[in-house]
């Protein structure tokens, strides 16, 4: 925490810099396009603490790697991630990882930790390659190819096979439509069971996935099947006790949600940013074709350096999560300022993975920045932070980029693809970070 001996003239919450109602209200529309934009603008007009809304709407925004370890690490135990996504998703992603504080979410963090080590990883992985294999067949058929729709299909389908150990088919399509209504309605702006909104889609959604579960959790727990639902079913605790019916559907489907939209966004803006720097596209296939096979083996995970390096950047540049939300439970200072208790405190990655004081060029697509020598994001420890940090850091981190190789090893060999000159993909950075056009490809077969 920054000490007011660095800040002689301690700011009082009533005299931190605030952004205007009339500009806040303005900016509401223009966040989800440009949060980058919006914020980068307001820390370099405001600095690095801004005040915004009142009641118990208020809310601070923070800048920079030191807010970031700070609000993170939270070494003082005084920021509730439970309080801040409570509001956001609580009432359709109930009991997540991420909507637990404390000793509740230390006990349960370590019951799901199973399912996330090294054995567990080797069995998705090879229940994921064959599945690869199948889905990535005929992209180059497709005069009208969209890359963010086919990923978020074969993502979810993944999902289904891996997380839930379905078989893919009818069950499959009936659980991603609630899915993906649970999705959108954690995003509504009117939150109201009525029927025909969207919100009330999502509640309805997410009540066929807790009654679908439920059936399977009695076979699930009589078997030791390698999906999440099976390990959940057999996770025990510290103190001997499973896991409830309900706390494994609740964290199953917050899951599906951490995965999905995250993956998918992730490998859209990668395949953007291949599309158009074929030098790197060309780099990875070069790096991939070494091994001399088809799909990547668990061993190999960790050899890819050019391939570790751009999937780094392309986190960097395009973070799925563009902003960290938290609720101060005490009073604390940051940068000379005095925050009270029950104020939303947000961090955002995106701008301080943009920020020049700790990367050069950042608005230039430059993997090597990552690689030995450069090392960029070794100049603090909170400067590269896709993954949050601290005891709520993403759990599936191994899991999201081991997907995510898996992927690009087995279409850098089968494909080319390219986006037309000049294009330059519109991107909506919030809630998560997605193309608004879909992201148009030419997709080329490589004659071997
Ligand atoms: C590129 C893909 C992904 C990104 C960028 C990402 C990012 C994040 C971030 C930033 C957080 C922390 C949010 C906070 O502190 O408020 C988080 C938490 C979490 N993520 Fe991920 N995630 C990804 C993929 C995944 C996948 C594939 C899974 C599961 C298989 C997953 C499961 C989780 C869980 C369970 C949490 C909550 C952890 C806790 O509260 O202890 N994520 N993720």
């Amino acid at each position: 925490m920054t000490s007011a001996a660095t800040h002689p003239a301690t700011l009082s919450w009533r005299d931190v810099p605030r952004v205007p109602l009339h500009e806040s209200l303005g900016a509401a529309r223009h966040m989800r396009r440009d949060m980058l934009g919006v914020v980068g603008s307001r820390f370099e007009r405001h600095g690095p603490v801004v005040r915004q809304g009142a009641g118990p709407m208020r809310m601070v925004n923070l800048a920079g790697p030191d807010a970031a370890r700070m609000l993170l690490l939270d070494r003082e135990g005084i920021f509730s991630a439970k309080r801040s996504w409570d509001l956001i998703m609580g009432r359709i992603f109930t009991g997540g990882l991420l909507l637990r504080d404390g000793d509740d979410h230390r006990m349960h963090r370590r019951l799901l930790r199973e399912a996330f080590r090294t054995p567990a990883l080797e069995s998705y992985l090879e229940r994921m390659n064959p599945m690869l294999d199948d889905m990535l067949r005929g992209w180059d058929g497709d005069d009208a190819f969209l890359a963010f729709p086919r990923l978020k299909a074969l993502t979810l389908d993944i999902a289904c096979r891996v997380f839930l150990g379905m078989e893919l088919g009818e069950d499959t399509r009936r659980l991603n439509e609630a899915f993906e209504a649970t999705v959108a309605a954690s995003m509504s702006v009117l939150r109201l069971p009525i029927p025909g909104l969207e919100f009330d889609r999502g509640l309805r959604g997410r009540r066929f996935m807790i009654e679908q579960f439920e059936q399977w959790i009695p076979e699930r727990r009589r078997q030791r099947g390698e999906d999440f639902f099976s390990r959940f079913c057999h996770a025990v605790g510290d103190d001997g006790r499973p896991l409830e019916d309900q706390e494994i559907i609740d964290h199953l489907i917050f899951l599906m949600m951490a995965a999905h939209d995250t993956t998918t966004s992730t490998l859209t803006s990668l395949l953007y940013e291949l599309a158009a720097q074929p030098e790197w596209q060309e780099r990875v296939r070069e790096e991939v074709r070494g091994f001399g096979k088809p799909a990547i083996g668990f061993e190999d995970l960790l050899k890819l350096p050019d391939t570790a390096a751009v999937i780094q950047e392309t986190l960097r540049r395009y973070p799925p999560l563009s902003t960290i939300p938290r609720v101060s439970t005490a009073p604390f200072e940051f940068a000379g300022c005095q925050i009270p208790a029950d104020v939303m405190v947000v961090i955002y990655p995106i701008h301080t993975h943009h920020m020049s004081e700790w990367w050069s060029d950042p608005f230039r697509f430059d993997p090597e920045r990552f690689l030995p020598g450069r090392a960029e994001h070794e100049r603090h420890s909170h400067s590269y932070i896709p993954f949050g940090g601290g005891n709520h850091m993403c759990l599936g981190l191994r899991f999201a980029e081991m997907q995510i190789k898996a992927v690009l090893f087995q279409l850098v060999q089968r494909y080319r693809w390219s986006v037309p000159a000049g294009y330059s993909m519109p991107v909506q950075q919030a809630p998560i970070s997605k193309p608004t056009d879909g992201l148009p490809l030419r997709v080329e077969a490589i004659r071997s």
